[in-house]
């Protein structure tokens, strides 16, 4: 199987129904021209991509995963707005470009980002879904981004900068600022697909494990990969001496680190069959020897 061909026609779907969404959604606004900058910077729109593939794998569409993928790729563009600015990672480039605050000040950038949670609950919102499903994707998005999510990893993140941490810490800190949002892709790609839980389940704890070695592999390239490639500044984990697998496991430790998470979202999908599920475990594969 091609993998990439597979990731690369799913992310222009995305991309195509982005465009179309940014087109109808505009206003006049400083803050729109801010949040449409930093979407539509580029980014490997990976987290859409593994909702349309779970979408798939439970027996639905792609495109009918393409609203929750929005919704997820808002979150994540409002994420890394808000990693970038002076209080967190105080970073200049971000996708191949000026990081939002250093194009816009950073009032603007965290009120885009501000601005990207409430468009992304207003695209669920607005989504052709069963009501039910809606309030499932709300209620569990919100889950995964609030104080036993993302938000509360960042400033986990952000607390363990220049501290010795155990590598279960460093489990706990991957686990929520990435690993959620992706359980939350896989879970929302199933939840629109059907009414299956224990599969839902099944490719959400995939997800769970992928985020892990997703974050993982991002802290390895940090070291090993250049900024032009990246698209973002190189080199600034040691720097900033964040808590991370690389820090305490050193490169190669990382990578068995990585396999290792790996090795267990391949597990999370046994017992379910079909093509979808081979296209995840091809993809969890294709993951690790990513080179940006
Ligand atoms: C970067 O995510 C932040 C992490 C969780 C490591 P991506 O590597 O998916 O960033 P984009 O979307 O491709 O820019
Ligand atoms: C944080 O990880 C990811 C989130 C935005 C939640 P990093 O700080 O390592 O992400 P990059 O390297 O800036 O993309
Ligand atoms: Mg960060
Ligand atoms: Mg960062
Ligand atoms: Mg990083």
């Amino acid at each position: 199987m091609d993998i990439s061909g597979v990731i690369t026609a799913r992310k222009a779907l995305f991309d195509e129904y982005l465009d179309r969404y940014l087109g109808e959604a505009r206003t006049a606004s400083g803050i729109f021209e801010a949040f449409a900058y930093s979407l539509q910077a580029g980014g490997k729109r990976i987290r859409p991509v593994l909702a349309m593939l779970a979408c798939e794998a439970a027996g639905g569409g792609a495109a009918h995963a393409l609203p929750a993928g929005l919704a997820v790729e808002m979150i994540h563009t409002f994420s890394l707005i808000h990693d970038d600015l002076p209080a967190l990672d105080n970073d200049d480039l971000r996708r191949g470009r000026p990081t939002c605050h250093r194009r816009f000040g950073e009032a603007t950038a965290i009120l885009a980002g501000d601005a990207l949670i409430f468009q992304a609950l207003s695209v669920l919102c607005a989504a052709p879904y069963p009501a039910q499903v809606k309030v499932d994707l709300c209620t569990f998005l919100a889950e995964v981004c609030g104080t036993n999510g993302l938000v509360q990893g960042e400033h986990e993140d952000v607390m363990a900068e220049g501290r010795d941490v155990p590598l279960d810490t460093i489990e706990g800190i991957y686990g929520r600022k990435t690993s959620r949002l992706f359980e939350f892709c896989l879970y929302a790609g199933a939840r629109v697909a059907c009414e299956d839980a224990a599969l839902t389940r099944a490719l959400a704890l995939y997800g769970t494990h992928l985020g892990h070695a997703f974050q993982a592999i991002d802290d390895i390239l940090d070291v090993t990969s250049d900024s032009r490639t990246l698209g973002k500044s190189a080199g600034k984990d040691i720097a900033q001496s964040k808590a991370t697998v690389v820090k305490v496991l050193g490169l190669d430790g990382a990578r068995s680190w990585a396999q290792n998470a790996t090795d267990r979202a391949v597990q999370a999908l046994d017992g379910i069959g079909g093509q979808g599920t081979h296209t995840l475990r091809e993809i969890a594969r294709w993951m690790l020897e990513r080179a940006m």
